[in-house]
């Protein structure tokens, strides 16, 4: 079954908005195989936005993404990585589809809520930063 990795931000666990966030997920096809709740370190977030470095605003998505704590979730489900995406709306929330996570819980592109793979073969290499095997059950 496809799986692909959900971050739910600094800005959305600060809410208190997980629980919200995880049912649109639980209730929409989308199985919690592993989730854990973590606050990370400036070159855990370096290291996951490599991909990021050279563009304007990886500076300050890093300083974003460790200014609280994360949940990092895995997703199971047919279609997990496009359904994720279809669900969290578009990157930046003024421009996300209504109903979406991030046009009712997010404030800006950079504080947006949630991040979610954007293939599957990134999916499979962003499950593997954060998840053992054996936590994902
Ligand atoms: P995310 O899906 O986590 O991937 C990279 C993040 O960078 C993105 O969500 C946004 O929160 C943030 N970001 C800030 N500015 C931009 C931008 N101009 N284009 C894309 N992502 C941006």
């Amino acid at each position: 079954m496809e799986q692909t990795l959900s971050i739910i931000k600094p800005d959305a666990v600060a809410k208190g908005v997980i629980g919200k966030i995880m049912d649109r997920f639980e209730s929409n096809g989308l199985r919690i195989a592993a989730a854990k709740k973590m606050q990370l370190s400036e070159a855990d977030a370096q290291a996951f936005y490599a991909v990021h470095a050279e563009r304007p605003f990886f500076k300050d998505l890093v300083e974003f993404m460790i200014s609280g704590p994360v949940v990092a979730m895995v997703l199971e489900g047919e279609g997990a990585m496009a359904k994720n995406r279809d669900l969290m709306g578009a990157t930046n929330p003024q421009e996300a589809e209504p109903g979406t996570i991030r046009a009712d819980f997010a404030d800006s592109i950079d504080a947006n809520a949630v991040h979610g793979s954007d293939s599957v073969e990134n999916a499979k290499n962003e499950i593997k930063f954060f998840f053992s095997d054996r936590e994902i059950v």
